[in-house]
């Protein structure tokens, strides 16, 4: 088990938040005032969806699905589940999926996938908090990314270790 003074201070508290305004200022010159349907990837980007909603200007709907991919604690395994992935009608929509991380990118891949299989939206781009690029397995990159990351395990700010410390206010690491 990890204890919360193990974990090392990458990004504190004030680092994210001020990231997270510079994201809501670009998202709002580049939609302007068109409406957008916001994919909230639970449970990991919650806290990253509710700060980066409220610098957004355009009208917008949020919606929440739940993915999980099978691995260690430490570790994804590209295979993704599909635990609750209910989306509402997103023909002819402008779409932007939240994540908190791109690791492998398999999660985004399969949601990417899925949502173009099922609908043809107006736009869709991909928006994630942390880009851990050493790591990708499948071509697929963040249109909008906050921080980009090399491999170490995060936690904080919605990210967990066994389902603890989502609730941390920064994103810290541990070495593994
Ligand atoms: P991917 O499918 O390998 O890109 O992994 C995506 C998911 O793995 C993320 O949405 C996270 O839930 C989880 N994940 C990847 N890296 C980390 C990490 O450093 N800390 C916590 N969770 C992570
Ligand atoms: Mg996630």
């Amino acid at each position: 088990m990890i204890k919360e003074s193990d974990l090392k201070v990458l990004f504190d508290a004030e680092a994210i938040q001020q990231e997270i305004a510079k994201l809501g200022k670009q998202l709002n010159n580049i939609y302007k005032d068109e409406e957008i349907y916001l994919i909230c990837v639970l449970k990991g980007s919650v806290m990253f969806m509710a700060d980066l909603a409220k610098h957004l200007k355009m009208p917008l709907k949020m919606e929440f699905i739940r993915l999980s991919s099978y691995g260690s604690a430490f570790t994804t395994s590209g295979k993704v589940n599909a635990v609750d992935i209910a989306l509402p009608d997103l023909n002819n929509k402008n779409v932007l999926i939240i994540e908190d991380i791109i690791d492998t990118g398999h999660t985004a891949k399969f949601l990417i996938d899925f949502i173009n299989l099922n609908f043809k939206t107006k736009d869709l781009k991909f928006c994630s908090l942390l880009d851990k690029k050493v790591k990708r397995e499948v071509d697929i990159d963040a249109d909008y990314y906050c921080f980009e990351i090399d491999d170490k395990f995060l936690v904080g700010y919605g990210l967990d270790y066994d389902g603890y410390y989502r609730n941390i206010p920064y994103i810290g690491y541990v070495e593994v």
